[in-house]
């Protein structure tokens, strides 16, 4: 059976990839395929539970390395769980947030560096590289008031806090940004770059056409 599909979407908070990750499923199941849908940190039980701990303001004083080592723990979970049996079973994988992720805030914002995160990433992940990755940098200052205006609503209405990396100041947002526009710039074959304050239509187009290439792409090598 040939391996599935890994696709990865990334962007900062507040940049809609979680509506366009959920489109992207509806895109491709009205082709006929069945996509397993991801997110990062999460998307396994214990993954759940790491999330609390990571996202939640109460987490106070958390090192950096923690933060890290705890990002990594969740995804070994999830590829052991869930990713990799099912690029194994030759499904499409569709993860919200994947190891750029880690590269952008902890490796940028935490200031911890590109080198730690890629040798960890070898080291705890198999070096699992995403086939397509859709990264949405839409304006800053847009997405994190969006970022922040959501939280609130989340914690008003179910009570849940994920509010602990919003609470960061702006300065740390602009070093995640950097960072992930220079992993677009270094892996331009894998990373799509969807930027500017466009619509969800017109993100989603684009984001269909890239992986729209990418099946076909798939389909010609197997
Ligand atoms: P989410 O709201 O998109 O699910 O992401 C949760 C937060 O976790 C978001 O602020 C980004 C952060 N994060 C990291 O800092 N490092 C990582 O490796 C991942 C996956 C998420």
């Amino acid at each position: 059976m040939p391996r599935g599909l890994l696709i990865t979407l990334e962007g900062l908070d507040g940049s809609g990839k979680t509506t366009q990750a959920q489109r992207l499923a509806r895109w491709l199941t009205r082709r006929g395929i069945e996509p397993m849908l991801v997110r990062q940190p999460g998307g396994t039980a214990t993954g759940d539970r790491i999330r609390a701990i990571l996202l939640d303001s109460r987490s106070t004083h958390l090192a950096p390395m923690t933060e890290m080592a705890l990002m990594f723990a969740d995804r070994a979970q999830a590829i052991a769980e869930v990713i990799q049996p099912g690029l194994d079973a030759g499904k499409i994988v569709v993860c919200d947030r994947f190891t750029d992720s880690t590269e952008a805030y902890q490796g940028g914002g935490r200031e911890l560096g590109s080198a730690a995160v890629l040798e960890l990433h070898r080291l705890i992940c198999g070096n699992l590289q995403p086939d397509l990755t859709l990264l949405l940098l839409p304006g800053l200052e847009a997405s994190l008031a969006r970022a922040r205006r959501r939280n609130g609503r989340v914690e008003e209405q179910a009570g849940i806090d994920e509010g602990r990396f919003e609470a960061e100041q702006d300065a740390f947002y602009q070093r995640v940004w950097k960072k992930y526009r220079e992993i677009a710039v270094r892996e331009p074959d894998r990373v799509v770059l969807i930027e500017g304050d466009l619509g969800i239509d017109e993100v989603h187009e684009q984001i269909a056409e890239a992986v729209a290439e990418r099946l076909v792409l798939q389909e010609q090598t197997a």
